[in-house]
């Protein structure tokens, strides 16, 4: 008995102690002395060995200590709660924070944001499409039969080829025009960013894989003066107003008449470079009118209505404006390359 009571009395000694000025503090001590494994509930198991004789005294000390523990904690617990803890904890408000590292856009994100914001403003919606995609909507329904020449402009990954046909890794964007017009009706007006693959060695120049960004206006009475228009636009705001346009005729089997369209080199201005090849011009897209053929695939009456489309390369148009001289950058992940977008909306 006299072995007990010296024991608590330690206890409450290393109890006054124990300094539980902070929340963290209070919980401390709550587990240790009051937890299911705390002191109180160890100590309280001891009675079960105290003689029949001393047990009532016994269990007036425990209970005492008891109370004393929990009187402890609940003082600390009130005043740690209403935050009365200031003049034990000395922190140094002026010390500087740490610093937080924050991460920037890639630049093609940054790019292909500006281009459909442009776009935007004159009412285009965005739409996107699956990157894996059947031959149809790749290539057949865009006016691209299995045997026809212009396919081997795009060396195609093929994934499968099973019973419902041939899947490939869309190769352009033109495929989300399929998309948009097989389920929605005139007028139509969107724009379709997203990521394209080719089958190409990888150099400086080209890619595996890049970004697109499509358009496709339909309703009644579209004209290619509608398509030069929009086309300007996009040009002035995207790259300022000195810079200069032209449209030179082209090939696309899912547009008739076809035009790709070039700007003045941002890079030489116009002196001769290796990125306009020293024409002083770069070509930025393909466009065109619809061929009333692509819009009879998808039912759209080409006797009422008319449509013009485009196709445009992200990382060609983020070189011009970044001046971005090797397409492999894009896809290092080199921190040293991407933070000098920080601060380009
Ligand atoms: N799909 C073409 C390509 O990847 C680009 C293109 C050209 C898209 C003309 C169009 C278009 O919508 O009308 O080379």
């Amino acid at each position: 008995m006299q072995d007990l009571i010296q024991q608590i009395e330690n206890y409450k000694a290393e109890i006054k102690a124990f300094d539980a000025s902070t929340p963290a503090l209070a919980e401390e001590f709550r587990i240790k002395y009051l937890g299911t494994k705390g002191l109180v509930k160890t100590i309280m198991g001891l009675m079960k060995d105290v003689p029949v004789e001393q047990k009532k005294e016994a269990g007036q000390i425990l209970n005492e200590f008891k109370i004393f523990v929990e009187e402890k904690y609940n003082t600390a617990k009130e005043s740690t709660e209403q935050g009365d803890n200031s003049a034990t904890i000395n922190y140094d408000w002026s010390l500087p924070g740490n610093p937080t590292v924050v991460g920037t856009r890639h630049p093609l994100s940054l790019v292909r944001n500006q281009i459909v914001s442009i776009f935007q403003k004159l009412g285009f919606a965005v739409e996107e499409g699956p990157e894996i995609e059947d031959d149809w909507h790749n290539f057949g329904a865009m006016n691209l039969p299995e045997d026809h020449p212009a396919r081997d402009m795009q060396d195609t990954f093929y994934v499968n080829n099973d019973s419902n046909g041939k899947w490939l890794l869309r190769t352009h964007t033109s495929s989300v025009q399929a998309r948009v017009m097989q389920h929605q009706k005139p007028p139509i007006r969107c724009i379709c960013p997203g990521r394209v693959y080719r089958n190409e060695t990888i150099s400086a120049r080209a890619h595996c894989f890049f970004h697109q960004v499509e358009g496709l206006y339909i309703d009644e009475n579209v004209s290619f003066a509608d398509l030069k228009q929009t086309l300007y636009f996009f040009v002035k705001e995207m790259f300022g107003e000195n810079v200069k346009v032209r449209f030179r005729p082209s090939y696309f089997p899912f547009t008739e008449p076809s035009a790709e369209m070039d700007i003045s080199c941002l890079i030489c201005e116009g002196n001769g470079c290796t990125v306009c090849k020293h024409t002083g011009w770069v070509e930025i897209l393909g466009s065109g009118m619809v061929h009333p053929k692509v819009l009879e695939n998808f039912g759209i009456d080409s006797t009422k209505y008319t449509g013009f489309a485009f196709g445009m390369g992200v990382e060609r148009i983020t070189q011009l404006k970044y001046r971005v001289n090797d397409l492999r950058l894009y896809s290092q992940n080199d921190v040293r390359f991407l933070k000098q977008f920080t601060g380009v909306v």
